[in-house]
């Protein structure tokens, strides 16, 4: 090779996803868990893996870690092959920092030793003293794990798998085993950790809050397959199907078919482009995206309300237009108490989307 070649290769590597899955299928005795699931990671990019509860994120996780191997399909880290059916690099040769829930901390060593564990150098511990700091955890080094919260060993963790400057992080579930108020403290520390280093991740989680709080990409996962890849914003507005769009809230579904660009519903009707006429469509509408008013302002269509729960700064209501039960938000002091609310969809905020099949 010339030198030409070498740097165009080293270029290209540079530019290269920190990690790349291509393909990956994993069964277990013929049963498929993974089905040919491809995800790109970028530089410095958060991507969430969220899915519900054995659809297969841990699994496929592993396997990017090294700590499974793929029964077909190539992972890929900053452009090189780590795994394909040829080839296995173990974990450790990886370039990749884990936080798993079952990679805990050892529990006999010094906060400054479970950091500094694995890395060479006879600057190791001054190194972990210092990723330390950068967790907000200096002065922390001679104490030993059970001495500290929940929270503070989950930075321990993050320390620890930052230290080497891996390629990415890994993180499996990393806060399902903090109370409430604890995790959203957590996840933040988390985040400006890992924003201040520019370090790339994928975080593994079921839970929607999380997964919107945290990304800049979500993959959203289903038995064993990615069904969609999108920001938040965009995953929110632009769900791939009704599914994907319950998974972030209640949605409020309407049908019909498409007459003149236009679907005739219970609430009204919603413009929906340059579909084919004649089209039957599912029509989503988040709670939110039901304005609701005092039964005296007229305009829009009318709610019999089944049932008003109050949040302090909303109130749920839960109401009929003929035999349509829709759940509603709204302002408490501008809907008070009464048997019928008025509703005006804003229709920017249609989820459109072709009738799903019935199963
Ligand atoms: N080694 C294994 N042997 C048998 N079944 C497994 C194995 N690993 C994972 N599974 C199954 O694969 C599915 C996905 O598991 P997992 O990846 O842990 O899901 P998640 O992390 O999304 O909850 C589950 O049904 C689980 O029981
Ligand atoms: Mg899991």
């Amino acid at each position: 090779m010339t030198t030409t070649t070498v740097s165009r290769a080293a270029e290209a590597l540079a530019g290269a996803a920190p990690l790349s899955l291509e393909g990956i299928v994993y069964a277990v005795e013929r049963q498929p868990i993974l089905k040919g699931v491809s995800l790109e990671v970028r530089r410095s990019e958060i991507v969430c893996l969220l899915g519900p509860s054995g659809c297969g994120k841990t699994t496929l996780l592993r396997i990017a870690a090294g700590i499974a191997r793929q029964s077909a399909g190539t992972v890929r880290v900053a452009g090189e092959i780590v795994a394909d059916d040829t080839l296995f690099v173990p974990a450790e040769r990886r370039s990749l920092g884990l936080v798993f829930q079952d990679l805990a901390l050892f529990p006999h060593m010094r906060v400054v030793d479970n950091v500094a564990y694995g890395v060479k150098g006879a600057d190791a511990r001054a190194r972990a003293g210092e990723a330390l700091r950068g967790v907000g955890l200096g002065g922390y080094e001679r104490a030993y794990p059970h001495q500290l919260s929940g929270g503070e060993q989950q930075r321990v963790a993050l320390a620890r798998a930052l230290l080497p400057a891996p390629q990415v992080v890994l993180f499996d579930e990393p806060f399902s085993g903090l109370d409430r108020n604890l995790r959203d403290v957590v996840r933040q520390d988390t985040l400006s950790v890992l924003k201040a280093r520019d370090a790339t991740a994928v975080i593994v989680t079921h839970d929607p809050e999380e997964a919107l709080a945290m990304a800049d990409t979500i993959a959203l996962m289903r038995a064993g397959s990615i069904v969609q890849v999108a920001s938040p914003e965009d995953i929110w507005r632009w769900p791939v199907d009704l599914e994907a769009a319950r998974m972030f809230s209640h949605v409020n579904v309407f049908e019909g078919r498409v007459s003149d660009g236009v679907v005739e519903t219970a609430i009204g009707r919603v413009p929906v482009g340059a579909r084919r006429e004649g089209e039957h469509l599912t029509i989503a509408f988040r709670p939110e995206a039901l304005r609701v008013f005092a039964e005296d302002r007229g305009g829009g269509v009318e709610i019999d309300v089944e049932r008003r729960t109050f949040f302090g700064s909303t109130v749920e209501i839960v109401g009929r237009i003929g035999g349509t039960l829709l759940k509603l938000r709204a302002d408490p002091y501008v809907v008070p108490k009464a048997d019928k609310v008025r509703v005006v969809p804003d229709l920017r905020q249609a989820i459109v989307l072709p009738r799903a099949p019935r199963g």
